[in-house]
């Protein structure tokens, strides 16, 4: 159909997006109303939990165990920055090619503009821009954001969203962390230091929708993904009761949540990390901002022991969350894809 696409974003037909794809029966919807009137508890056994609270966490702990994605609202993050980040994020993508590349990531540094990721070796139909509020540089390693000229903005409104989803990436760990009858903060005491970054992503309209993916089947190797989508739709997930691939359907100032390897590996698998990918269409730009919100470099992760027991034997050896990042990088960085953790 149309013009010929270039083979290297060409799908294996097994991976090809179906165009009748469902978006009925989706994530669970979770109202986090509730932490606007209420502390969230330090301890799971806290006798004096409101109600609203205890159900707040068991929604989480189910939507965490059945889904391993879930969708908020009411999430406290002000409507006018995401407006705003939206805004600079089309403005930035609406750039000419040759001014994006001005802040493109290089060999070393990951963070800035990139438009050929793969994701299992075949390209990726987007475009993004990472960046970080942590930044940190080794000889073989840097974290250095770049900010582009245009537009001027971009900077600190890209700073104030990250405040404020990073914020709401709190609330959401202290939530799952008392799903799991551990203390609230148990989760948030590997995050001093965190190397958590966010990314900007542009898919453009395609004209061979059916061939192509946004990006490929994966799932994410880090603590937790908060995401905002536009309206436009397109993130498919494959559910864990029956092994379909299913639309995520926007709901309008709602952030999407999903649950990377790592706590996968904490659990000790009570919660998994769930394969999704992103479908793309022909008539309309989408663009989406994952908060990638992980631990400190020095983590090691490992299932945690007061989730393993006798019969509940740790099912994950401890590896370094820095150094499988690293080494990500060194062996090649551009393909993204998830390794086998499992060692
Ligand atoms: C991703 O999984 O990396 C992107 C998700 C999206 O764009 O909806
Ligand atoms: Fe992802």
């Amino acid at each position: 159909m149309g013009l010929q696409i270039d083979p290297a974003f060409v799908q294996a037909a097994e991976h090809r997006p179906k165009s009748t794809i469902s978006d009925a029966g989706s994530i669970p919807l979770i109202d986090l109303s509730p932490l606007l009137h209420h502390q969230i508890p330090s301890d799971p056994s806290d006798p004096a939990i409101a109600d609203e609270i205890s159900n707040l966490i068991a929604q989480i702990g189910e939507a965490c165990k059945d889904w391993g994605f879930f969708q908020v609202v009411n999430h406290g993050v002000e409507m006018e920055l995401l407006e705003k980040v939206e805004a600079v994020t089309k403005e930035f993508f609406a750039l000419p090619a040759e001014e994006k590349r001005k802040v493109k990531r290089g060999e070393v540094n990951p963070m800035g503009y990139y438009d050929a990721e793969h994701t299992k070796n075949v390209r990726d139909w987007k475009e993004v821009f990472d960046f970080s509020v942590t930044e940190w540089v080794t000889p073989s390693l840097r974290l250095e954001n770049q900010w582009p000229e245009n537009p001027p903005e971009m900077r600190v409104v890209c700073e104030k969203y990250y405040i404020g989803v990073e914020k709401l990436g709190y609330k959401l760990l202290e939530l799952i962390s008392l799903s799991l009858n551990l203390a609230a903060k148990h989760l948030s005491a590997f995050y001093e230091d965190s190397n958590s970054y966010i990314r900007l992503n542009h898919y453009s309209p395609c004209n061979s929708p059916d061939l192509v993916l946004g990006v490929g089947h994966h799932k994410d190797c880090g603590g937790l993904t908060v995401l905002f989508q536009d309206e436009v739709g397109g993130l498919d997930i494959k559910r864990k009761t029956d092994g379909e691939w299913i639309r995520v359907k926007p709901i309008h100032n709602s952030f999407i949540v999903n649950l990377g390897d790592i706590i996968q590996v904490w659990s000790n698998d009570k919660y998994e990390s769930v394969e999704h990918r992103v479908s793309v269409n022909s008539e309309k730009d989408r663009y989406s901002i994952p908060l990638f919100f992980n631990p400190a470099s020095s983590t090691n992760v490992k299932p945690l022991e007061e989730l393993v027991s006798e019969d509940n034997p740790p099912k994950y050896h401890e590896y370094n969350w820095g150094h499988f990042y690293k080494t990500r990088k060194d062996s090649n960085f551009q393909k993204l894809e998830k390794e086998n953790i499992q060692i």
